[in-house]
């Protein structure tokens, strides 16, 4: 019988009252892997008024004294690198070998979040500096934690993403909610368990589970929730932002990053870049480059070197360290091919691919692909790269910023300045020159613009975005 997961509450772990569970199946498995529990209301309710009475204790900690903590769970996360790592493939598909690396990754977020909150630096403000003002005026500015923080992670990145939020909200003396997607449950829970080892004082982390649409609404309008730090769609991004009440929101959401590719780019690169960029844990990632870009002028001789590298690459189960793996679900893959199928229908030419088999979606190339068509415009989530052709790189940019997100972008040039003057133009929170997008090294601001989320995230943005500050003025009576 496949293992019953509990929920984390109190220091303890815990079955739901409600009897009820959820199912998690494989995605290339094709099994069910365990069940977690669907939290009631009443046990949400319990978990955020332990977390914030936890807060209060918890704050007054030194900051090496949580750092120890958040050591100890870097530490075992070491320790437990491979069976987590199994279960991250396990539940999400993502091949064995990415699967280490995202444990290992998380592994130095932690260390490295707690390095810079042991560095974080205050401000004084003498009242002489502003016209009129008095040296009798001293302002001593520090940063204090929120209070109780929702953290609501994705399933392609289960420990990466989560931990991305818990370790600066833990680090500056905040509790914590943690709901992890559905599908990545049980390496969230695996996550905590080796949270839990540290002997974390009681309530300052809570595991909850069950799914979004039905605690959902409940977590982010609750009154005792202090901010709320999310990643995912951007559907449900935009419904977390309508139900929140007036606390500081952080969103990653979805993307359509283009990559741009100038006539003088080094195309031999530029392909590179493009199919890593694209394909990876088939396209399975927020900054995957979801559209190409590419001058008429080079459009061909780009594409058949990105064919090449399409058919280089792995297919199959992610036991294999496979690139291109089933999909995370059925509506999943059938979303993707519903796109290719418009796509095609709409003259769109078909390059490579376009196969599938249950929720495995052949590497597929899609050419001469319009404006007229959904891919143009839409995130698949999967391993289809529609190219657009473009006369200049007026026209590239005007394409690029007419998406309604605006995450990341790629620019493939040899010339500096074109670079940079491309970059200055496009309406995103990022732009990588001559590589692939991507949101790590994690210490680099990451930062969603328009549908692509708001506020930004990385190290120390995370830090800052989890705290606020406080104002002391010392009035000096000479
Ligand atoms: P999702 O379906 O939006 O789910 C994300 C999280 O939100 C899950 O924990 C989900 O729980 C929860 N949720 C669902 N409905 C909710 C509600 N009403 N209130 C509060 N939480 C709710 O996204 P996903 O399928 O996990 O991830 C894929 C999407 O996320 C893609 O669009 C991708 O671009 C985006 N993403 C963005 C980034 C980034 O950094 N910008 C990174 C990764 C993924 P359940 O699982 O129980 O539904
Ligand atoms: O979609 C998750 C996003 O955070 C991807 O991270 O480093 O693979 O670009 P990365």
């Amino acid at each position: 019988m496949e293992s019953i997961y509990q929920y984390y509450s109190q220091g303890i772990w815990k079955k739901s009252e409600s009897g009820e569970t959820v199912e998690i199946q494989s995605p290339y498995l094709k099994k069910t892997i365990g069940f977690v529990q669907a939290l009631t209301q009443e046990e949400v309710d319990q978990c955020i008024q332990g977390a914030k009475e936890a807060q209060k204790s918890w704050a007054k900690k030194s900051i090496y004294e949580r750092a120890h903590y958040l050591q100890a769970w870097a530490d075992e996360l070491l320790k437990m690198k491979e069976e987590l790592a199994t279960t991250v493939m396990q539940e999400v598909g993502k091949a064995y070998q990415d699967a280490v690396k995202e444990v290992e990754r998380t592994v130095d977020l932690i260390r490295y979040t707690v390095d810079e909150a042991i560095h974080s630096r205050g401000q004084s403000l003498n009242g002489e500096n502003f016209p009129g003002g008095s040296r009798s005026k001293l302002a001593v500015v520090e940063r204090v934690p929120l209070g109780v923080i929702l953290a609501i992670s994705p399933f392609n990145y289960p420990v990466n993403l989560a931990a991305a939020k818990l370790a600066p909200a833990l680090i500056t003396g905040n509790s914590v909610i943690f709901k992890p997607a559905t599908q990545g449950s049980i390496s969230g829970i695996k996550m905590i368990e080796a949270l839990a080892k540290t002997n974390l004082p009681a309530g300052v982390l809570n595991l909850v589970t069950g799914k979004g649409s039905v605690i959902g609404d409940y977590l982010v309008e609750h009154k005792d929730i202090s901010m709320v730090t999310f990643t995912g769609g951007t559907v449900t991004g935009e419904r977390i932002a309508q139900k929140a009440k007036m606390i500081p929101l952080v969103m990653e959401l979805g993307g359509k990053d283009p990559a741009i590719v100038c006539e003088d780019a080094n195309l031999k690169l530029a392909s590179k870049q493009i199919v890593s960029g694209a394909y990876s844990y088939s396209g399975q990632r927020c900054t995957a480059i979801k559209r190409v870009l590419v001058h008429d002028s080079v459009a061909d001789e780009l594409l058949s070197l990105i064919k090449l590298e399409v058919e280089k690459l792995s297919v199959g189960s992610p036991e294999e360290n496979a690139t291109i793996v089933p999909l995370i679900d059925q509506q999943a893959a059938d979303f993707v091919q519903g796109l290719i199928d418009d796509a095609l229908q709409k003259g769109a030419t078909l390059v490579l691919g376009g196969e599938r088999k249950d929720n495995l979606i052949y590497p597929t190339i899609l050419d001469h692909v319009t404006k007229e068509m959904r891919i143009a415009w839409e995130e698949p989530f999967g391993p289809v790269l529609p190219i657009i052709r473009i006369s200049s790189l007026e026209e590239g940019i005007d394409i690029a910023n007419a998406s309604e997100y605006g995450l990341q972008a790629s620019v493939f040039t040899q010339n500096i300045d074109q670079a940079l003057t491309i970059a200055r133009k496009l309406e995103t929170g990022s732009v990588q020159i001559n590589g692939r997008t991507e949101r790590g090294p994690d210490h680099f601001p990451f930062i969603g613009v328009k549908k692509s989320g708001l506020g930004i995230q990385g190290v120390r943005r995370s830090i800052d975005s989890m705290t606020r500050e406080k104002v002391i003025v010392l009035n000096i009576n000479e």
